[in-house]
Order: C-alpha cells, then structure tokens, then sequence
C-alpha cells in the first residue's frame, strides 16, 4: 500500500487535531500501514504553540507523545497535499468546505463519517471543559482511528 497522507483538522489545532494526529499514527504503526499524518486548525489562534497540557497528558496515559506538535492554520496547499482531510465536527467541516478549491484532491469528510454504514459523529471541542473531557475525547479518537485504518486497509 502506498504512503496515505492525512491530515487532520479542528478549530485551535491545540487539542483534538493533534491527539487525533499521534493516534492516527499511533495506530499506523501497530498495522504496518504507511502514514504521513498532520493536524491544523480552522482557526489562527493559537498558531505556533504546543498543545494543551491536558491533551499531552491525556496521551501520555497511553504512551502517545505529542508535547512537541505546534499549531498551524490549514493551508490552500493542503488541499493538494494531502489524501484526506479529517473534520473533528461539523463547524470544521463547513469552514473547510468554504476554503477547499474545486480542484481539490484531498477528500474532505468528517472523522466520524468516513465510513460506510458507520458514524461515530462529532468529536466535540473538550477546550472549556474538564480533565475528563479530554479523556472521552482520547477514547472516542482511539475508535475512530482504528476503523479508519481498518478502511483504509481494506481499500487497498
Ligand atoms: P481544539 O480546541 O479546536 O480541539 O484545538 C480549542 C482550542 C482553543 C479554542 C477553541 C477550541 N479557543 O477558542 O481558543
């Protein structure tokens, strides 16, 4: 199977589009699928920092390091670049939708809804809430990964 690329989006690229990152890769490398995996955020406002602590920790549980991710604003080029953009809901799906040039290679879908038969749905934003939200985001991540990886295998 050739190298996939992927990127994966939410709003501030500081909590959910990296975890969903150092899992995706995470996954890659437990079934032998090649992977270049990226994140971003629909959003400038906090480009150039680390992710949350709480999302750094809340992989660190599970011995996923992304303490050294820093954030960045999608890009037109990504759109090119990559071969699917992952949306963590439907606020990122739609602005990625209004940037995403007609000539667009890279397949735009909801991380939850890539699959047929199969929605996790949204993977909401933990940012205003509690430890344990980035707990339950981790864990719902992790499912969305593996089936995702599973598609991926089985198209190949
Ligand atoms: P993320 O979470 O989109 O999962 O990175 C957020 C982080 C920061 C903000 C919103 C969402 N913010 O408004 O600063």
């Amino acid at each position: 199977m050739k190298r996939i690329r992927i990127l994966t989006v939410c709003l501030g690229n500081i909590c959910r589009s990296p975890a969903a990152q150092g899992i995706l890769e995470s996954c890659a490398a437990e079934y032998g699928v090649d992977l270049e995996v990226d994140s971003a955020g629909t959003g400038a406002y906090h480009v150039g920092e680390r992710p949350d602590s709480r999302s750094i920790n809340a992989l660190a549980d599970i011995g996923i390091n992304i303490a050294k991710q820093k954030a960045r604003r999608v890009v037109l080029e990504d759109f090119d670049y990559f071969d699917w953009i992952l949306a963590m809901d439907k606020d990122n799906l739609k602005h990625l939708r209004q940037l995403q040039p007609e000539s667009s290679r890279a397949k735009l879908v909801m991380f939850g809804e890539f699959s047929d038969g199969v929605s996790f749905g949204e993977v909401g934003d933990p940012y205003y809430g509690k430890e344990d939200g980035f707990v339950k985001m981790r864990e719902r991540l992790q499912l969305m990964s593996q089936s995702f990886i599973e598609h991926l295998a089985a198209r190949s």
